[in-house]
């Protein structure tokens, strides 16, 4: 299984923190062409984020790249470019997406070159929170649904705090968990405060988000933390998931308790996260 707990965008238009990224500890690291990159910029952040991202091999963070929205001619040079070096393991990263054309696009020009890399879709768009299902659903590529809350809660004329997105933040993980993938949660913009992090961290995760976002280094640990299982929760996972296994009825109870099925299938994905950080090298 791929990890998702933590997730680092960087300008890809400063080279000096290309490398710097990749050994932040977070489970994705993204480049971006977009909201970080003047329009000034953008071709020549364009060439150097093609070599970080060809560069990508079978070990480390995954890498991802943030291309323009494909409603534009940058977005559309984005996805040329990369289409041609996009190694199998990287996830391209389509901002403001509104609906699921602009995924199937994306999926054909990854397959008319070959490439497996995978999709992930930010909603941060009036329409595209309205059809958030049609986009988790759209090809099975999309690795991911992301939450954006500063063009929505812009578009939306909302306050950007927590509870006025209630309800686009809950749309969002169930469009993502009712296509069977999983949802990411915004950055904290205040990322000097790590308590703030933190909070909003565990915020995230009782909402249902399977990672969060950031946009500094030091923001990764925090959020790593909030998502890793401590030993605790994976020794009971692992007594529950033995519990079940070895009854023959597919009834289990443990500890005067009856094991119900979707508690099994939370309880093997403590199990899966918790192998696939022993893994990391
Ligand atoms: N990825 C990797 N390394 C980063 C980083 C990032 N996003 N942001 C900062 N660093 C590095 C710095 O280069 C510096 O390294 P050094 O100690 O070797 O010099 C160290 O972390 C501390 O950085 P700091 O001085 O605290 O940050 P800053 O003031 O230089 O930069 C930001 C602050 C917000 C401008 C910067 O973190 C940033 O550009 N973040 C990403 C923004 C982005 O991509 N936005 C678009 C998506 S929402
Ligand atoms: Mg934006």
């Amino acid at each position: 299984m791929m990890l998702a707990r933590s997730f680092l965008f960087g300008p890809a238009s400063r080279a000096e923190l290309h490398d710097k990224i990749l050994g932040s500890g977070a489970d994705i690291v993204c480049l971006d062409l977009e909201d970080a990159v003047p329009p000034a910029d953008k071709d020549a952040a364009r060439t150097l984020a093609m070599g970080w991202i060809g560069g990508a091999g079978a070990d480390g963070p995954l890498r991802a790249l943030r291309l323009n929205p494909l409603s534009t001619r940058f977005g559309l040079a984005d996805l040329h470019a990369v289409s041609e070096v996009a190694p199998d393991r990287c996830a391209l990263v389509l901002p403001k997406v509104d609906d699921a054309a602009e995924l199937r696009i994306a999926d054909a020009a990854l397959r008319e070159t070959g490439s497996e890399a995978r999709l992930i879709a930010l909603i941060e768009s009036a329409r595209g929170l309205r059809n958030a299902y049609e986009i988790a659903q759209a090809t099975p590529r999309l690795a991911y649904l992301l939450f954006g809350a500063v063009d929505l809660s812009a578009e939306l004329g909302a306050e950007l705090a927590p509870e006025p997105l209630l309800y686009a933040r809950a749309r969002v993980v169930h469009a993502a968990r009712s296509a069977g993938i999983e949802a990411l949660d915004v950055p904290c913009l205040d990322f000097r405060d790590l308590d703030r992090v933190t909070e909003e961290t565990r915020a995230a995760r009782a909402m249902g988000f399977s990672g969060k976002a950031a946009i500094h280094p030091s923001n990764v640990a925090p959020i790593n933390a909030v998502f890793s299982p401590t030993e605790d929760e994976v020794a009971r996972a692992r007594r529950i998931v033995e519990a079940y296994e070895s009854s023959a009825s597919g009834l289990a109870v443990l500890d005067g308790k009856l094991i119900e099925r979707p508690v099994v299938r939370s309880m093997q994905k403590i199990l899966d996260i918790h192998s696939a950080m022993a893994a990391r090298p």
